[in-house]
């Protein structure tokens, strides 16, 4: 029993005014008040080794919760480098593409100087031994067969120059595809730039061959809102497909002759928040198995000395440095029509 109750039990017990029972009632209050004392102290006993026990747990909780978090540090670490590996994968990637475009452009480019050139080479050795020739003749006292061979070399070096312009031609157009467009983009009248253009191209040819004639249209959206473009630039693409577009028509009148009626129609009009040109022609068409093909550098299907075959390559790069699209949106047997879009701002 508690010291302090078993203290006041026996003052109770010595104390001579309480009678026996008084006593005993005391007494049992007194033990009751003991048991209490004892259940409360186990009680608080079990609390405290409760607590402890929290306290342990609560500790491991943490020691664990510290070790995740470290797990999750290291996981995001990993992450962290394998997106920077991803990304130096990535541009990687992106260089060996362009690597492997710079080669096939070479690739391209190589043949199609080679050609021109070879002209140059043979014409230019064969042209020598004709001037050993006329050397001779005119030793030997034969000026007619001296002016013969004179006239012969003149074709090789009417020939040679042709070539020879030919192959700067190519390296122009090259240079057009790797050099920056110098002009500034300014607020410009499609409907304007389209005609002038037109006209450009359809006098161009004109000037080339008396025999070309071909109806021009033009149908144009009056109400279009300028826009901020590279005149030169875009007027360029539009000649351009003027000027495909004329080729096919005038291939075809060649095709046949009779009641064709070869057309050019350039059409403008306002889409949602973009301008459209669609250059449309009734010429030859392209077929399906080289319509992949035509937006590639020096794709042609011209005969030699006629094209470059860099025309839409270089227009479709223009375009899309204007933020815009360019597309052929029909071609079939009775014709082809070429959409340009370019954003409004
Ligand atoms: N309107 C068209 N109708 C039929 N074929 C076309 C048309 N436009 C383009 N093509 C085809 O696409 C090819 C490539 O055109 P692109 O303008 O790039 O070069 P090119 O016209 O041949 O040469 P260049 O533009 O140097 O004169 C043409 O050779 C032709 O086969
Ligand atoms: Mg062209």
């Amino acid at each position: 029993m508690n010291q302090h109750l078993q203290h006041i039990l026996s003052i109770i017990q010595q104390e001579g005014n309480l009678s026996a029972e008084q006593k005993e009632a005391l007494a049992k209050s007194i033990k009751n008040a003991d048991k209490e004392l004892e259940i409360t102290a186990f009680k608080l006993d079990r609390t405290e080794k409760v607590k402890r026990t929290t306290a342990i747990l609560l500790e491991e909780t943490i020691a664990e919760l510290e070790q995740k978090r470290k797990v999750v540090e290291e996981t995001n670490d990993a992450l962290q480098k394998s997106l920077a590996d991803l990304r130096a994968a990535q541009a990687q990637l992106i260089q060996s593409e362009k690597m492997a475009s710079l080669g096939e452009l070479t690739a391209g480019i190589a043949h199609e100087i080679q050609n021109p050139l070879n002209f140059v080479n043979n014409f230019s050795e064969v042209s020598t031994e004709l001037v050993d020739e006329m050397n001779e003749e005119i030793t030997k006292g034969n000026i007619e067969d001296a002016k013969e061979i004179a006239n012969d070399l003149r074709q090789n070096l009417e020939k040679i120059n042709h070539h020879g312009k030919r192959a700067g031609e190519i390296v122009k157009g090259m240079l057009q595809h790797s050099r920056k467009s110098e002009g500034k983009k300014e607020p410009t009248d499609i409907n304007a730039l389209c005609d002038e253009y037109l006209r450009l191209a359809y006098h161009g040819l004109r000037a080339k061959d008396k025999t070309f004639n071909t109806e021009f249209k033009t149908e144009f959206e009056h109400s279009l809102p300028k826009i901020n473009v590279i005149p030169q630039d875009i007027g360029r693409v539009i000649l351009n497909l003027i000027n495909n577009a004329f080729y096919a028509a005038n291939e075809k009148k060649k095709q046949q002759p009779d009641g064709y009626e070869p057309t050019v129609s350039v059409i403008t009009r306002k889409e949602g928040n973009k301008i459209e040109i669609k250059v449309m022609d009734n010429g030859i068409g392209i077929p399906d198995n080289i319509k992949g093909k035509i937006f590639q550098p020096f794709f042609t299907t011209k005969p030699t000395g006629q094209g470059t075959g860099l025309g839409l390559s270089l227009s479709y790069d223009i375009v899309k440095a204007h933020g815009g699209e360019i597309k052929v949106e029909t071609t079939n047997a009775e014709g082809s029509t070429f959409k340009i879009q370019l954003p409004i701002s």
